[in-house]
């Protein structure tokens, strides 16, 4: 069964710690599970990803920034994303469309509507079956990343606090919008009660589908 599950959070959400545990528990279960990440998941990306999240490159323009996302994702999409579905397997991926709609088109201020525009232009109108968002205060999740100093420290995670209060916003409204697609997960619990409310939905979603 080939489903599109992708995983949505602020700065130290635990989004990428769930995502390995869920790939772990559905492989037990049985499913042909395959786990990527955005910006990323394929040669090409990764090396895009490098370009977009080097400390170094201060003075990128923030249109430039959500072309180089968007380039990323159409390469990551045709390479890894869409022959694994074709395969039947369930791709777990640590972000996608809806991080350009929040970081690009809202934090950013480009615009939601014209970030979404171009992101079909990339994707081909692909959306996720299931987006898990994992959601936390911002100052939470930034403290966690202050604690844990082995993690990647990028370009991003030297924004202002205000950037990402909008980030949480954004997402929050989002999620709103479409209560179906996604679905808030509260990230402030612990790692095995955020891994466990997850299993519920994604199970949830599995069930209604294998019915159907
Ligand atoms: P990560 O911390 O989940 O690896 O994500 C890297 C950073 O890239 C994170 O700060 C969010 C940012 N990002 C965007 O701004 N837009 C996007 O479309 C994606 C995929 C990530």
């Amino acid at each position: 069964m080939s489903v599109f599950i992708t995983f949505e959070g602020g700065e130290g959400a635990g989004k990428t710690t769930v995502l390995q545990s869920v790939k772990e528990q559905l492989i037990n279960q049985g499913y042909e599970v395959i786990a990527t990440r955005e910006p990323g998941g394929s040669v090409i990306a990764e090396k895009v990803r490098d370009v977009i999240l080097n400390p170094d490159h201060t003075e990128m323009d923030e249109r430039t920034e959500a072309l180089l996302y968007a380039a990323a994702r159409r390469q990551h999409l045709v390479e890894t994303v869409t022959p694994k579905l074709d395969e039947g397997c369930i791709v777990l991926c640590d972000r996608f469309i809806d991080s350009s709609l929040v970081y690009q088109g809202v934090a950013r201020g480009i615009g939601v509507e014209e970030v979404r525009q171009m992101n079909l232009f990339a994707t081909g109108g692909l959306m996720p079956d299931l987006t898990c968002y994992v959601d936390i205060e911002p100052e939470v999740g930034l403290k966690r990343i202050e604690e844990h100093k082995g993690r990647e420290y990028n370009r991003l995670d030297q924004e202002k606090i205000d950037f990402h209060l909008m980030v949480r916003d954004a997402y929050l409204t989002l999620a709103k919008q479409e209560p179906i697609r996604i679905q808030t997960i509260d990230g402030a619990q612990p790692l095995d009660e955020v891994v466990d409310r997850t299993m519920k939905v994604i199970n949830h979603y599995l069930n209604k589908t294998n019915s159907r």
